[in-house]
């Protein structure tokens, strides 16, 4: 704490990421990373921009990643805004689009930056209870308000929501911006981009990190009716012209345009994560339903906190919420590869009888 920070800094609540763990050889299902690494085609994009056209600036329009995005969304590229991760996308959007003089809604369970941006631009929200099996009842958000935003699947619960819930809230909700966080849709749910030529106040973002391996890269997006990202290209014009380095259009027009890479890695993790549930069921874990490269369960007997720590000891990393008590007795667990869920399942079998 400082004389010298400003009223803003002295009341921020940061959000805090999962452990990035310094030492080799932990198994870390922690940050919902993909297990398996980029497109090959993607590390030969990296490398051939590795030249001397790295003393120039980047194009500060990001013109051709977002051409790429476009052509596999079938968009226009004008209905495709960039950004460094989508967790900047999302804090553009929060200050361009969801500060307004309603509260914002979104559901008491969710990912946890949302309240830290909330902070950060100092919008009023509600959080909106989600009911008792996890889930969004979209009625609950039919109440005047200054926009909605969740994530599909939520997080850290990994529950997805139908399209067609999704679009009745859209018909509901008519008279603020919808923002579905597609941060993990690539792993099982439905995705809302095909209702953004309808509905005109529908924003859909996605991100490189999980589907597409490529979280060390930081490249997220939003999709939506031009006029809202003319709105987020306006708080970037005013903020950073050039959140997109070479490296990362690069390697992102490469991630794009390799769906056969996508569609076999995401595949393959879709895959191991049925059979990590049935392992967990085994040892006696309840499994919330997931569309998600992450499962959050619940041990019948031994508490999530324990559990993280136990994990801990073995080696193995995986995430634990405080918060709402409602989630405290589950553990979020990051789908690995087949080999780590062997691993993870043998050693939770192990402390598991110790006890
Ligand atoms: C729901 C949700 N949205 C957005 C993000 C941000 O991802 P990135 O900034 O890597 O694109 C995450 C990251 O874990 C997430 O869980």
């Amino acid at each position: 704490m400082s004389k010298f920070w400003s009223d803003v800094v002295h009341k921020l609540t940061p959000y805090v990421p999962g452990e990035q763990p310094k030492i080799q050889n932990l198994i870390k299902l922690n940050t919902n990373e993909n297990p398996y690494g980029p497109s090959p085609k993607v590390i030969a994009a990296l490398q051939a921009e590795a030249a001397d056209t790295l003393r120039l600036y980047p194009d500060p329009n990001s013109d051709k990643l977002k051409t790429a995005i476009a052509e596999y969304h079938g968009l226009q590229a004008n209905q495709v805004f960039v950004g460094n991760g989508s967790d900047e996308v999302l804090a553009h959007i929060f200050q361009a689009l969801l500060k307004q003089s309603r509260p914002l809604l979104f559901p008491d369970i969710t990912y946890s930056f949302y309240p830290v941006y909330c902070g950060l631009y100092d919008i009023e929200y509600d959080a909106i209870p989600l009911n008792s099996s996890f889930e969004i009842d979209v009625n609950d958000y039919d109440r005047p308000n200054g926009g909605i935003i969740f994530p599909n699947p939520n997080a850290p619960t990994g529950v997805p929501l139908a399209l067609t819930e999704v679009e009745k809230l859209l018909k509901i909700n008519t008279e603020s911006v919808v923002v579905i966080d597609e941060a993990y849709v690539d792993f099982g749910t439905e995705s809302a981009v095909k209702l953004i030529n309808t509905y005109s106040n529908l924003l859909v973002t996605q991100t490189l990190s999980k589907a597409r391996s490529l979280a060390g890269l930081r490249v997220g997006y939003a999709l939506g009716h031009k006029d809202l990202i003319e709105a987020l290209i306006r708080v970037k014009d005013s903020f950073n012209s050039y959140p997109i380095d070479r490296f990362a259009e690069a390697g992102a027009i490469a991630a794009m345009q390799d769906k056969a890479y996508f569609e076999e890695t995401r595949q393959k993790v879709i895959a191991s994560r049925g059979a990590l549930i049935k392992g967990l069921q085994t040892l006696g874990f309840e499994v919330l339903p997931s569309g998600a490269n992450f499962i959050f369960a619940k041990h019948k007997i031994k508490d999530g906190a324990e559990l993280t720590a136990l994990l801990r000891q073995k080696n193995i990393i995986v995430r634990h919420f405080k918060t709402p008590s409602r989630i405290a007795p589950y553990v979020r667990i990051t789908i690995g590869t087949d080999a780590q869920s062997k691993t993870l399942i043998s050693t939770l079998s192990e402390l598991l009888s110790d006890q």
